[in-house]
């Protein structure tokens, strides 16, 4: 592969070792222009090189790891940086790359660094159930779990995901997963793991499935790019930002980017090629905007920023933004008699942990896990319509932990995601507990954990008070978005709800497509990494059929 990049950087071009300027993009060259390097991004470039594709993918942020281009890494080892330490992912946001990393152009969080969201996330790896897709009509035909499981088993074959990243074969740090297990057990719900018994998700609970893979923070960074790095029909530019694709009408020529020298170009197709955005979310939305593909108020909105927007005769009415979804987060913090307690995070970075450090210099200990100790999944059925919950479980303090409670598959409530004229993408209406059913289910389930917790015998007490209205008042975002451009055979022109058809391409386009996020037309029962890996797989595939 050329390593391009667009701004000039000269230590990353230099750990690089290959020097190419903005001027050096091949125009006319490329099959497939990918825009966004998170998971769906990187996933999907990775399939196109390997059919043999001529791939540009675009990234606006840097690169988190050595071999991608960073250069702070831990004072104790010269070949990682803080972000690839597992032990240290719950200390991610009092790191100072998280500024560097975090998007200043959402309201809601998401990472503009190479690897998007899992670069920086809690790691929490989720394998999907098969009800995720198949227990309602929200994924359309060809998106049910029968169509999606050689998908899922090409990701676990490269990105398997672990509940035992410890190399000796042992779990580390259990205060709080005895005491838990101890307290599930005596209310009837049972132990499961949750990788091989992923349809398991009523009354259980499992040792964390992380991303973590050879003791390392995995995800597409390091189990995908390396492999379409291998090849020469691949191309990766950092620092490089897609402002808009080009469009003659319905069809797309190329892309307008801008370099970190705030330098503007365009960047044109080969004949026949494609673009596909995988910005995430919270982004797809504004490069749709932008290029004249949603709401008229939002295209107006675009315009009205300063973006080259296309003529109005070509605009495309979809309803990019509507459907906005996420699970919302519960806290609840309980006292319990275990041994356990937030581990000392400066002292890992300084390296004045001995004993964690040479554990892990033999691939094993504490170092090699991720934050929470144990999650657990639930279900409750209010007027017929099932909701699923996920617990996530860490220490918050010695003998205190704190349960992360996500109102998760089933919710019902969607929001709407809009522009403002400075080019962010900001929360118009919340996607949380707009619906009766959700409230109605959510105050059920919560109060029914709070009944047994507050059983003498539990041996826990709840520190959060017992009121369930400021328990559901103290929701906060699950950092999980979809649905802001949803797939769909309802097509959004004609007054449906969906702004890709079922080969993820955008309605009344030739050739652009969408492959993050913004497609799930559902959430999933756990955290969503994993389905949005697993769909990205199977997004290249469809994308790949149709010629
Ligand atoms: C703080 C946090 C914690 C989380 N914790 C977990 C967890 O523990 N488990 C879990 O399963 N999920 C977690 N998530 C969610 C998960 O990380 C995301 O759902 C996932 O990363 C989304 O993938 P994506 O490919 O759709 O988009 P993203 O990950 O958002 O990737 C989009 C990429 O596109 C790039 N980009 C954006 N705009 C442009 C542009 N205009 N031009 C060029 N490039 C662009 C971005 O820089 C980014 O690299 C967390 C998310 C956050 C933010
Ligand atoms: C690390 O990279 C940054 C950003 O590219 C650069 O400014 C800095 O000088 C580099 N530091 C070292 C020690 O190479
Ligand atoms: C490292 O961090 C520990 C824990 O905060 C602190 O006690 C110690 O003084 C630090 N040492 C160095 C050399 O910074
Ligand atoms: C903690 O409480 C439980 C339940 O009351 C009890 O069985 C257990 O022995 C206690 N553990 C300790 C370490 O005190
Ligand atoms: C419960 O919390 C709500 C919202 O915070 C508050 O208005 C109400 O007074 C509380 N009820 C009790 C019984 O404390």
């Amino acid at each position: 592969m050329r390593f391009l990049q667009a701004g000039c950087k000269a230590a990353l071009v230099a750990a690089i070792g290959s020097l190419a300027s903005a001027s050096s993009f091949k125009n006319e060259y490329y099959d497939y222009i990918v825009v966004g390097g998170g998971p769906a991004g990187i996933i999907t470039a990775e399939r196109f090189v390997e059919a043999g594709k001529k791939v540009l993918l675009l990234e606006r942020g840097v690169g988190p790891t050595v071999a991608t281009g960073a250069n702070e890494t831990l004072p104790w080892n010269k070949d990682l940086t803080a972000i690839d330490l597992p032990g240290l992912s719950a200390d991610v946001g009092s790191l100072d790359v998280w500024n560097d990393y975090m998007c200043t152009d959402t309201e809601g969080m998401a990472a503009c660094v190479l690897g998007g969201g899992v670069t920086v996330n809690y790691m929490v790896f989720v394998y999907p159930p098969a009800h995720d897709f198949d227990d309602n009509n929200n994924w359309p035909e060809g998106w049910k779990w029968k169509d999606l499981k050689p998908a899922a088993e090409r990701l676990y074959q490269r990105n398997p995901g672990t509940t035992l990243p410890s190399a000796d074969g042992k779990h580390y740090d259990q205060g709080l997963y005895s005491v838990l297990s101890k307290f599930f057990n005596s209310v009837g719900w049972k132990s499961v793991d949750m990788i091989s018994q992923p349809d398991e998700k009523h009354q259980v609970y499992s040792y964390p499935s992380w991303n973590i893979k050879d003791q390392k923070r995995a995800g597409p960074v390091r189990t995908y790019l390396p492999l379409a790095e291998k090849h020469s029909n691949f191309d990766l530019s950092l620092s490089s930002k897609v402002l808009r694709v080009v469009r003659s009408g319905s069809k797309v020529t190329g892309v307008e980017i801008e370099t970190a020298s705030k330098k503007t170009k365009i960047i044109s197709l080969a004949h026949n090629g494609r673009v596909v955005l995988a910005a995430g979310a919270l982004s797809t939305p504004r490069l749709l905007f932008n290029s004249g593909i949603g709401p008229k108020k939002q295209i107006e909105t675009a315009k009205k920023s300063g973006i080259n927007v296309p003529a109005e005769k070509e605009w495309l009415d979809l309803p990019v933004g509507l459907g906005f979804r996420d699970h919302p987060i519960f806290t609840l913090n309980v006292q319990t008699n275990g041994s356990f307690g937030i581990p000392d995070y400066d002292a890992i970075l300084n390296g004045t942990d001995r004993k964690d450090i040479s554990l892990y210099g033999k691939d094993s200990g504490l170092l090699t896990q991720g934050k929470h100790r144990m999650i657990f999944f639930s279900s409750n059925e209010v007027n017929g319509q099932t909701r699923y919950y996920q617990g996530s479980c860490a220490p918050d303090a010695d003998s205190v932990l704190e349960i992360k409670a996500y109102l998760t598959h089933g919710a019902t409530s969607s929001g709407v995601l809009v522009l403002t004229s400075e080019q962010k993408t900001v929360i118009e209406k919340s996607p949380y507990m707009q619906t009766a059913g959700d409230r109605k289910a959510a105050a059920a389930f919560i109060q029914s954990l709070i009944k047994d917790i507050s059983d003498p015998g539990s041996g826990l007490e709840l520190t959060t008070k017992p009121n369930i209205t400021a328990i559901l008042s103290t929701i906060s975002s699950g950092n999980h978005y979809t649905t802001t451009a949803k797939m769909g055979t309802d097509d959004g022109r004609k007054g449906g709800s969906s702004v890709v058809d079922t080969n993820t391409k955008v309605y009344g386009m030739d050739n652009l497509f969408v492959v993050d996020g913004s497609i799930h037309p559902d959430l999933p029962t756990g955290n969503i990494q994993t389905t949005i890996m697993v769909i990205a797989e199977a997004a290249a595939e469809r994308i790949l059929a149709q010629h």
